[in-house]
């Protein structure tokens, strides 16, 4: 049975730590926040306040970081020292050399590392993903991508407020749909157009990015008023309109019907998209990589290389 830790039991470990319990080959045996309150949730698992306690009193298999960005790559590097797998929450890092640094370490020692880029896991965007691949309904002519919400006022000691340590809008909202176009769909060849409209109470980012045969536009905001979290797409193939929009992923075919025969493993729901949590699926992935000595190959550095250098060129 493979033990896994996860430091950082923020808001985003309320997806993971689940996640980790129901999987019957690895049991999570301890947690590390310096909050001790967040913790107390758990009462059944050991509890630490201080990382590196964590690292030698417990024989970690993989640990999963949940931390505030600023610290991914150290915390990263620290476990991958001591031989462990690690998997990390989106962003890698602000710094576009952390990659280098973050990758020979697992390399040097000899461990899988993967950021936990949900959106490559995500039965809808995979679907778009595949539509794409086999043009299905022809060739992609437009996107438009949206990530939208409100002020992160929650997040703990303020980090999310803090260009230094989240990088706002572009690290935090937007690297989704942009690692998500680098992956589907190749670097893009350049920035359109871009528009920011950033203040202390609110952050709005507009990129337009061009592929060559075709555009994506997306959009990223932390809007100062209550706006719900909505995280939308509208893609214009030549034979249809995929479209993931106001909770449903529907695909508009020229004679006004909704496709229902878009195939996909699995539970079915509407369109057959399987019926799963995007984050155990990231989680069962990079399991089985650990597992059975894979490489990690759904997420590479070479991608999140670039997404960084394009969130720093904006
Ligand atoms: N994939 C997604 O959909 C998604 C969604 C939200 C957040 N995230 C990412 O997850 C990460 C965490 O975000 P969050 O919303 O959970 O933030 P959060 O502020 O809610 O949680 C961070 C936690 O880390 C703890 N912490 C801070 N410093 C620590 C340290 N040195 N040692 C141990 N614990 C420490 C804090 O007490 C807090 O509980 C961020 O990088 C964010 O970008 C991803």
């Amino acid at each position: 049975m493979l033990k896994v830790g996860v430091v950082g039991v923020g808001g985003i470990s309320g997806a993971h730590i689940p996640a980790w319990e129901e999987i019957k080959e690895v049991e999570l045996v301890a947690l590390c926040d310096i909050r001790q309150e967040r913790l107390d949730q758990y009462p059944k698992k050991r509890h630490y306040n201080d990382f590196k306690e964590m690292l030698e009193k417990e024989d970690l298999d993989i640990l999963d970081i949940c931390l505030p960005t600023y610290l991914h790559a150290d915390y990263a590097i620290m476990a991958m020292e001591k031989g462990i797998n690690v998997i990390c929450e989106k962003p890698i890092s602000l710094k576009e050399e952390d990659v280098e640094r973050v990758y020979s370490t697992a390399k040097k020692n000899n461990v899988k590392f993967m950021i936990a880029q949900v959106l490559r896991f995500w039965p809808e965007y995979e679907l778009l993903k595949e539509i794409f691949d086999t043009e299905k309904y022809g060739k992609l002519l437009s996107g438009t991508m949206t990530r939208l919400g409100c002020y992160p006022k929650w997040s703990w000691d303020g980090w999310m407020m803090d260009e230094k340590r989240s990088g706002l809008t572009p690290f935090d909202l937007h690297i989704h749909d942009l690692d998500f176009m680098v992956y589907a769909f190749g670097a893009p060849k350049k920035v359109a157009h871009q528009y920011r409209s950033k203040r202390p109470d609110q952050d709005f980012i507009s990129v337009t990015y061009d592929f060559g045969d075709f555009s994506i536009n997306s959009e990223a905001s932390w809007y100062a008023t209550s706006y719900p979290f909505t995280a939308e797409f509208r893609f214009q193939f030549e034979d249809a309109l995929v479209s993931n929009e106001n909770g449903k992923m529907q695909i508009f075919l020229r004679d006004g019907k909704i496709d229902l025969s878009a195939e996909a493993e699995g539970d079915t729901g509407d369109i057959n998209l399987p019926k799963s949590d995007a984050y155990a699926n990231e989680i069962k992935y990079f399991l089985d990589c650990v597992m059975n000595d894979k490489d990690v190959e759904k997420v590479k550095s070479d991608e999140l290389l670039s997404v960084l250098k394009i969130l720093n060129s904006l």
